[in-house]
């Protein structure tokens, strides 16, 4: 067992595997949690691999004993009855040794008149007494264009978009310092808005709106109505990019995959 042990759950994903990236060059010891061995193969050798499910508890038990610290994003099946998954952290923390915990949320807070899933889910976590915890509101990852550069949303909506890379940058320092105390928030906006109109042309395409589906009307249509709230930009929550993998450029040469 190593005591300083920082778990991160997704990690065979893009958030996640970009955190563990960033504590394993800075020396943490550092354990990746996912489902699939096969997405956390790439830790191999340099981390500790937790694979298994996060809806099972005595597999979460498990991991947390060894841990000190903890990236928490969680699973769909959670924002089924968020008050019953925090319990259950509560609980299955409450029995390890963890006192900091980086938790992804989301820098739209509310749509359709309600708090958004991630949001809400905030206020549960911020029962857990005895951890620090720190939220993290971010915008929409870049990588969100990977599913499509032509969507339902009005093509001059305007969102603020964030590169991936900078978000886990924030909370790989926040784990591997610890630097925070008490339950607290902080909203990571990335340098602007973008509207998809404006993110299609930068990718070189025509935006194309695309009629609702039965599946995508309840998302997208609170955004094209205006029936949402952005937390308000703020020159603290502006990136100052302060590294090339933080811009948007970046992330359209290197990781925008375009359906043929
Ligand atoms: N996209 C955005 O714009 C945005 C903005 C703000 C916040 N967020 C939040 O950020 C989170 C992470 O985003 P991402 O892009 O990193 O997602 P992602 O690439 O899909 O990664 C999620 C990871 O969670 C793991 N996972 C899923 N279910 C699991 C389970 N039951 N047990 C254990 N591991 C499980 C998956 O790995 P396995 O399948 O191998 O288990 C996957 O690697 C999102 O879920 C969202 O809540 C996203």
């Amino acid at each position: 067992m190593k005591e300083d042990l920082i778990l991160v759950f997704g990690a065979g994903g893009n958030i996640g595997g970009k955190i563990a990236d960033e504590l394993l060059a800075a020396g943490a010891n550092v354990g990746v949690v996912g489902r699939s061995r096969a997405r956390l193969q790439k830790f191999e050798g340099k981390a500790e691999i937790w694979a298994g499910d996060f809806m099972d508890d005595a597999f979460l038990r498990e991991a947390f004993w060894s841990a000190r610290s903890l990236f928490l994003t969680v699973p769909d099946e959670c924002f089924a009855d968020p008050a019953a998954a925090a319990r259950r952290l509560e609980e299955l923390i409450s029995e390890s040794n963890i006192t900091h915990v980086v938790n992804i949320s989301n820098s739209i807070i509310k749509k359709g008149g309600s708090a958004t899933r991630l949001v809400a889910f905030e206020q549960e976590l911020n029962k857990i007494a005895g951890i620090n915890l720190k939220h993290l509101r971010s915008a929409n990852f870049f990588e969100n264009l990977n599913w499509g550069l032509h969507t339902p949303y009005r093509p001059e909506l305007k969102l603020p978009y964030i590169s991936s890379y900078e978000v886990a940058h924030v909370a790989a320092q926040y784990l591997y310092q610890q630097n925070f105390e008490g339950k607290s928030v902080d909203v990571l906006l990335g340098t602007r808005d973008y509207s998809m109109a404006e993110l299609a042309a930068a990718a070189g395409e025509v935006y194309k709106q695309q009629p609702y589906t039965d599946q995508n009307i309840g998302f997208y249509k609170p955004f094209n109505e205006g029936d949402f709230e952005v937390e308000p930009r703020t020159i603290q929550n502006t990136s100052k990019l302060t590294d090339n993998r933080f811009s948007l450029e970046y992330f359209l040469e290197r990781d925008l995959q375009l359906n043929p």
